[in-house]
Parts: structure tokens; sequence; C-alpha cells
């Protein structure tokens, strides 16, 4: 399949839920391959299926780039599901999807998440910190949320009218 496009706000695909996948295929596997590829050449963090333009709920993920302690390295979940969380933490965060742009986001200090991997095992990650971060940023997009939506209105407005301006002189 090899690396795969990467849609950017304001593309439809972002802004809708993505549907859970009814069993993992080949296919499937495929997909989230390619996905893996196209994050580690991005270089990003983690990256959802419908960020590729596929809507499904399938991301992947490795925060071991920006932190090299972390206690684990990729992870593929297929409909996963935040089950837990609590506490709050603020962090800078960017988007593949929204390039060029960084704001503070306040999420979740920790999370359980739970979903099934490529070999449809269940699997719970437990996490904190960066990761915790990464996961829920990733979750969000599968319900079509971006990191912008979670900023405030005054930014996200000036982040629009931006991108507006940008694809105006691109005609
Ligand atoms: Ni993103």
């Amino acid at each position: 399949m090899g690396t795969l496009k990467i849609y950017t706000y304001p593309d439809e695909v972002l802004l809708k839920k993505a549907v859970p996948l009814e069993n993992i295929d080949g296919e499937v596997e495929r997909l989230a391959n390619a996905m893996v590829e196209t994050m580690y050449l991005a270089p990003g963090a983690g990256l959802a299926a419908n960020q590729v333009g596929r809507p499904v709920r399938l991301v992947v993920l490795d925060v071991t780039r920006m932190q090299e302690d972390a206690s684990q390295g990729l992870i593929i979940l297929v409909n996963p599901v935040i089950v837990e969380a609590e506490g709050k933490q603020v962090f800078e965060e960017g988007c593949l999807s929204v390039p060029d742009y960084a704001a503070d986001v306040k999420r979740a200090a920790r999370v359980l998440v739970t979903g099934y991997d490529l070999a449809e095992k269940e699997v719970s990650i437990e996490a904190q910190g960066y990761l915790a971060v990464v996961l829920q940023h990733e979750l969000d997009h599968l319900d079509g949320i971006l990191f912008i939506d979670r900023i405030s209105r005054l930014k996200r407005e000036l982040y629009k009218r931006g991108v507006k301006k940008r694809m105006m002189k691109e005609g």
C-alpha cells in the first residue's frame, strides 16, 4: 500500500464519526501497516484512519520519538474506547491534519483505553503523561474531533480565518 495521503483540515473526512470495524482481516492489517509507515515518515506520534481518508475506528501511535523512556513502543488499536479518565493536564499539541499550528489543550492526566490488536486480542492500555495525551488526541479523531475543537473559540476562529486566507491565495 505504501505511504498514504494525509487529509488536512477542513476536509470532511476529518469531521465525521468513524465506524467500528466488524472484523480484522488482511485489508485492515495492510491499512494499519501503511498507516504506521505514513506516521513514521511524517513524522508523527499517532495517526487515525480517517486522517488517511478511511472512516473506520483504527489508530496507530508511537510516542518513543518524543519520549525515549516510554513504556510502550508501537501501539495499533482497533475500535478503541476510553473506559476511565481522571485528573487534568495541559500539553501543547499539534496534528498532521492541522499543519503549522500548535496550541495548549487540556485533557485527562490518566486514561485507561481498551480495544483490539490486529490478532483480535483484547488489549488494555493504562497511560499517563504524553502517551495519555496522544491516545486521547487519536481517539478524538475517530469521533471527528480535532484538537482545535478543544481550544478557546477565539483561538479557533483565528486559526480558521488563517486557513481560509491561505486557501484563497492558493486559488
Ligand atoms: Ni491529529
